[in-house]
């Protein structure tokens, strides 16, 4: 950002909200000044210490070797994510306790215990073996948020395998850049989820996405009515019938600590996704310490996060750092509104859930249909609510605070990222929080608001938000490119550059105010404007096409396109359609425009890169700024 771009924050948010003195009390963190201070300090001394609390088949030699721009972090240590995550707990008395209560649509639950669910990821991580898959190679998932869901990815975790999940509102074009990127040997999807009470069939989009991809060896079907597959095809396999003939016993494999354990694939500036690779020990490390000391997790707690197995958010803060932690958790499968808005509103009622953490996005569609939904409900066990994917616009989070809070709880903004693996600016819930700033830096983590050259920014004042020093769960590179790996640590030099813009205060909070890049943040859904370039483009009607993020009261940002036609074709509402369902088609329904505009000419430097920031200024009558490189 240009010095002359600037901008003073406008919005000085001075309002705090103290957290209740009986959340304090019994919280993990009591003074984050003087641990914070103690974590920067020793930053190596301070992780060994939250590391102690995990079990390890071999402990470290070395905390942490920093040979810039790539980490390693607990060099030497042996473990097994799963271990800590399902066996710790079975062997320490917890066996009976519930891990999950999964609830679909229709209301229909199924809990599952700790014992339970290492029998089940045992048994399925046995069935993989059979099917020849090994630590290393790769096993895209392409499921919804079930119990199923999260066993397919440890049991890939319990034998060193290296999981891929892919969102399942993505469509087969998505699906299939993924799957072969990765080169998985063997994907596991579900028969079909439901969705606002319609069966959405995945398997055939898995049959088209996976034609002609002879490396992949088998795919493993949830046949959710038994009644899908046929038996007549050598490469499908049904996913109870591997885990019922497979034994219930499956020794962890033993990993080290830098040895792979997820890829994720997310949006960047170009037009393919890029894959986020996240290693074992200190993902497993930091993912623990933040859900325990940011939702401020105890035994008897029960949590809910309401995002999907699909995201970054799901993987950390459904699977590995809440089981970490032991305590039991919510899942649900379909939409959050359906049959009624008052779907999680009964689930909090119910299960008496005391750590809710959802987007923004849903918590402003459910401001849309007012408070007397949640009124309705019993929502006094909550005490920790959260919020992640987006800025929080200060009315969401006061609408939050009193209709679902009760004025009572304590929220907890997290901000962070795939690339990140666990949170990195948020409130604790031992100081004040202020609305609309997502707080300070996570323990060990110094973060900065910085200009184009990495001079640090007054406060009050936007800039580019910056991470200067390693930390565990950092992404280790990006799968087969390292190059756009290096590119977060020498766009802005020897820090890493998140994409994000930024400002901080007086007292150090940070407040988000989104991307820096043409990155769109759709209902907390990250989309690359390239991406939808690139699908609209994939069309036989159309020439060129630039996408950019409009501001939207509940989704944050919508889609809107710019298309050129090709000679011979004429815009038409009809053709509207066909690029919409178009874009459906390659990339799932969250990347679909809400708006196309046709147009003849694109705005575009001299080098021929288009320039979205004039089409996006003139779309919403902002001024244009400097226009010195473009063309005409
Ligand atoms: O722009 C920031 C926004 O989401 C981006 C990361 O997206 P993704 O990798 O999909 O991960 C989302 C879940 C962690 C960030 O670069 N973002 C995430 N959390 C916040 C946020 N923006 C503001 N406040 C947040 N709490």
């Amino acid at each position: 950002m240009a010095e002359k771009e600037k901008l003073e924050v406008l919005l000085k948010v001075k309002e705090k909200y103290e957290p209740p003195k009986e959340v304090v009390d019994r919280a993990w963190v009591k003074d984050y000044e003087s641990l914070y201070k103690e974590s920067v300090q020793d930053r190596e001394g301070f992780w060994a210490k939250v590391a102690e609390e995990l079990e390890w088949f071999k402990k470290w030699d070395k905390v942490l070797e920093w040979n810039y721009p790539y980490a390693k972090w607990f060099l030497g240590a042996k473990t097994n994510i799963t271990y800590n995550c399902l066996d710790r707990h079975v062997k320490s008395g917890k066996r009976n306790k519930v891990a999950y209560i999964f609830v679909d649509e229709d209301n229909n639950e199924r809990k599952i215990t700790y014992g339970e669910l290492l029998e089940l990821v045992s048994r399925l991580a046995n069935g993989l073996k059979s099917l020849g898959v090994k630590k290393g190679d790769r096993v895209s998932i392409y499921m919804p948020t079930t119990i199923e869901g999260v066993a397919s990815m440890l049991a890939c975790a319990r034998i060193g395998a290296i999981h891929s999940v892919v969102f399942a509102g993505f469509s087969e074009g998505a699906l299939r850049t993924r799957i072969e990127d990765a080169k998985a040997k063997v994907v596991i999807t579900s028969s079909y989820t439901k969705r606002r009470g319609k069966r959405v069939d995945l398997l055939p989009t898995v049959e088209n996405a996976i034609d002609g991809l002879e490396f992949v060896e088998k795919v493993v079907v949830w046949d959710r009515d038994g009644d899908t597959l046929s038996g007549d095809s050598s490469k499908f396999v049904e996913f109870y019938e591997l885990v019922n003939s497979s034994s219930p016993e499956c020794e962890p494999e033993e990993m080290d600590a830098e040895d792979p354990l997820f890829i994720l694939y997310t949006s960047g500036t170009t037009g393919k996704p890029k894959g986020v690779l996240h290693t074992t020990g200190g993902y497993m490390v930091q993912t623990y310490f933040t859900s325990k000391v940011v939702f401020d997790l105890h035994e008897d707690d029960i949590y809910w996060c309401s995002a999907d197995i699909g995201w970054i958010t799901g993987h950390s803060y459904i699977v590995y750092g809440i089981l970490a932690n032991g305590v039991t958790s919510v899942i649900t499968e379909g939409a959050p509104d359906y049959p009624n808005p008052g779907r999680w509103w009964s689930y909090i009622e119910k299960y008496r859930v005391n750590v809710f953490y959802t987007a923004p996005t849903a918590i402003r569609l459910f401001m849309k249909y007012g408070e007397e939904w949640p009124a309705k409900y019993d929502l006094s066990s909550l005490r920790i609510l959260g919020s992640v994917g987006e800025p929080i616009n200060p009315e969401a989070w006061h609408w939050y605070y009193k209709h679902i809070g009760g004025q009572r709880c304590v929220i907890v903004d997290t901000w962070w990222q795939t690339e990140t693996g666990a949170h990195m600016i948020t409130t604790v819930p031992s100081y004040p929080a202020k609305p609309g700033k997502a707080g300070k830096p996570m323990f060990s983590v110094e973060v900065d608001v910085v200009d184009k050259d990495g001079n640090r920014l007054p406060p009050d004042t936007v800039g580019f938000l910056v991470v200067k020093t390693p930390w565990p769960s950092m992404l280790r590179t990006c799968w087969g490119e390292p190059e756009r790996y290096e590119k977060y640590w020498n766009t802005i030099q020897g820090v890493y550059f998140a994409g994000d813009l930024a400002s901080y205060d007086e007292e150090g909070y940070v407040m988000i105010l989104g991307r820096a890049d043409d990155v769109i943040n759709v209902a907390g859904h990250r989309i690359g404007t390239m991406e939808v370039e690139s699908a609209l483009v994939d069309h036989p009607a159309v020439a060129e096409a630039a996408v950019i993020g409009k501001p939207h009261e509940v989704k944050g940002e919508s889609i809107k396109a710019f298309v050129i036609l090709k000679k011979g074709h004429e815009p038409s509402e009809n053709l509207i359609e066909e690029l919409k369902l178009h874009v459906r088609k390659v990339l799932g329904p969250v990347a679909v425009p809400d708006e196309i505009e046709f147009i003849d000419k694109l705005p575009k430097t001299r080098s021929g890169k288009i320039m979205r920031r004039i089409l996006k200024a003139q779309e919403l009558g902002l001024e244009v700024g400097d226009v010195s490189t473009l063309e005409d």
